[in-house]
């Protein structure tokens, strides 16, 4: 695959989070907006209007055949994920797919050897992983021992597509997998153990699991609590937060991670809030990486990592066991 200079890039999916990443690729210096596309067509062509691509079509094949575009955003309903990235895989075209991978384990791995088959740059939409709060952290802590976390928002309609368990899987799959993903970030060893309990709270209607407190070990003997649900967004911690400590320093994120306060010998720190900058944050390094040939910021083996701890979570929380990710079918995802 050529190293382009100028990123000649394209949308699928002129959805509510395809415009996000539309706002940056239409602004950022070293991108092209090429096409957009939409099984929606006037969907698409809003979109090109809007955002000033070259074209709009409902026809994706339109996009694979194109030799003018360098990378595809795939932001598109969950189960459509593993079918578009082989697509985009297969037409040799560098990929960023959104948060999940999948929703089975099966179709992760279907991305994961699509990647591997065709050599080409392929990330997954987990940003809160980029936002300056979260790496300011890392860097503070970088042993974490024991830490809590949680996703809590509003109530999400039943009608939501999200909240179809063949669409979107529910707020645990859709929404969960971020602060997973973030807390998996953090704890460096791998995780071994998951033991998970909550179900189906508010939307009865759908065979979703809305509601979780999820337990992770991880091999060095450290453990984090993940709360996940659409039960209201909690006023001062806020929708995303996270707290953690090594043994003798802590820290906590809130305001959506874009605040952090640090604690050691007895010291605590205020660091000035970040703004949220949107998909900016992970498309900036997709983008480089694709420029230069280099490495995915988001690889999406580490993607379907995070995908096995929430299955696992799940699994956990219809069986009451807990679950081994040592064994089959989570081992391969976390070791891979
Ligand atoms: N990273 C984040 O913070 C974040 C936030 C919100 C949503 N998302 C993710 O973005 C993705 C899209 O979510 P959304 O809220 O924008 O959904 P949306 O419903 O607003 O938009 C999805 C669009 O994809 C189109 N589409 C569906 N299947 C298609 C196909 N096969 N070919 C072409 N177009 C197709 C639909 O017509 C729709 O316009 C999901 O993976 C979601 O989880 C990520």
């Amino acid at each position: 695959m050529s190293t382009p200079r100028i990123v000649r890039a394209a949308i699928i999916g002129c959805g509510s989070y395809g415009a996000e990443h539309a706002k940056f690729l239409s602004t950022a210096p070293g991108v092209r907006l090429r096409a957009v596309a939409d099984i929606a067509p006037e969907r698409a062509e809003d979109f090109a209007k809007k955002y000033g691509a070259d074209y709009a079509t409902s026809d994706v094949g339109r996009i694979w055949a194109d030799r003018e575009i360098d990378a595809v955003w795939i932001c598109t309903q969950h189960h459509t994920h593993a079918p578009l990235a082989e697509e985009a895989a297969a037409a040799g075209k560098n990929f960023f797919l959104e948060k999940p991978l999948a929703l089975t384990l099966a179709d992760c791995d279907r991305i994961v050897a699509a990647v591997e088959r065709s050599g080409v740059i392929a990330a997954s939409g987990f940003k809160l992983r980029f936002f300056p709060a979260v790496v300011a952290a890392k860097q503070f802590i970088t042993r974490p021992q024991l830490t809590t976390a949680h996703v809590i928002d509003d109530h999400w309609p039943s009608e939501f597509w999200a909240n179809d368990p063949v669409q979107g899987g529910g707020n645990v799959l859709s929404q969960g997998c971020h602060m997973v993903d973030t807390v998996l970030h953090l704890h460096e060893p791998p995780p071994v153990r998951v033991y998970a309990a909550g179900g189906n709270r508010n939307h009865p209607t759908r065979d979703i699991v809305d509601t979780a407190a999820i337990t992770v070990t991880f091999a060095d003997g450290a453990v984090a609590n993940v709360a996940v649900g659409d039960v209201g967004v909690p006023p001062h911690a806020s929708k995303f937060a996270l707290q953690t400590s090594d043994g003798s320093r802590s820290l906590s994120l809130y305001n959506r991670l874009n605040s952090l306060m640090t604690r050691a010998d007895k010291t605590i720190t205020e660091h000035p809030a970040w703004p949220e900058e949107g998909a900016a944050v992970i498309d900036a390094p997709f983008i480089a990486a694709v420029a230069s040939g280099g490495v995915s910021p988001v690889t999406v083996q580490s993607a379907r990592r995070t995908s096995a701890v929430v299955l696992a979570a799940i699994e956990s929380i219809k069986t009451g066991r807990v679950i081994d990710l040592s064994a089959a079918p989570y081992a391969a995802a976390i070791t891979g």
